[in-house]
């Protein structure tokens, strides 16, 4: 009825590259969420470490970024992963002063942005709007995660209608109070793509397919795969409709 299932899965938002953040600490732990990963059937992974401005240059945060993944880089052929190099970048108010170049998801246009997580921030709107003067496409990261959007989707409204990419993390599924208004969001459109956040085996184990198995028994299958279809076409940097 809706054409072949999509099968594979990309992820767009994970902290596995080895010790750069607070995600694998180390080559091992990182292999061991890789091969988790494949075992839930994800073929492309966004690998996006945090970027704090208040922590690291973004020439510092690329270098590193590069050396964790070079380390990785065999595994991920072993395992026939596609991947990606991004970040996740916490809004606050010096990247009003900063060039925000280089901290999109490489070789595509889209951006992840993480916001405070208790209080909507006034220079929110204008840390967007400098996003996009770089003609780049946010990706608020785990909506779930703001009270302030999450409770009043009304406010993602205008942000929704220019373009701009809303992610839920797993938990906010596999968590039986939470899981109908989750479902709610995603069937009343306000969110695109489902990535796992995933920061270790204990700590945050990424858990995609079980979330998406989640969305097609509430939803159907045609939501499943449509969250799925734009992950790829983010993680290939085209348009999503
Ligand atoms: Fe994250």
């Amino acid at each position: 009825m809706f054409g072949k299932e999509i099968k594979s899965i990309t992820d767009l938002h994970c902290h596995i590259l080895p010790g750069i953040d607070d995600g694998a600490e180390n080559l091992e732990s990182a292999i061991a969420l890789l091969k988790e990963q494949k075992a839930q059937g994800v073929d492309r992974i966004v690998f996006t470490p945090h970027f704090w401005s208040f922590q690291k240059t973004v020439k510092q945060f690329s270098k590193d970024r590069y050396n964790a993944a070079e380390q990785l880089a065999p595994y991920l052929d072993e395992f026939g992963i596609e991947w990606g190099a991004g970040a996740e970048v916490r809004m606050t108010p010096e990247l009003l002063k900063m060039d925000l170049r280089h901290l999109n998801i490489v070789g595509t246009s889209y951006f992840l942005l993480e916001w405070p997580f208790t209080q909507f921030p006034l220079y929110g709107r204008e840390v967007v709007e400098q996003i996009q003067d770089l003609d780049y496409t946010p990706i608020f990261a785990h909506i779930e995660r703001y009270d302030y959007f999450w409770s009043n989707p009304r406010e993602l409204d205008d942000y929704i209608d220019e373009g701009i990419v809303c992610q839920i993390n797993p938990g906010i599924l596999l968590n039986s109070d939470t899981r109908k208004y989750a479902l709610k969001m995603i069937r009343d459109g306000y969110v695109h793509v489902l990535s796992s956040d995933a920061h270790s085996m204990e700590k945050r184990p990424p858990h995609l397919k079980v979330a998406y198995q989640i969305v097609e028994k509430g939803l159907g299958r045609r939501y499943s795969d449509k969250l799925k279809s734009n992950a790829e076409c983010i993680f290939y940097g085209h348009e999503i409709e």
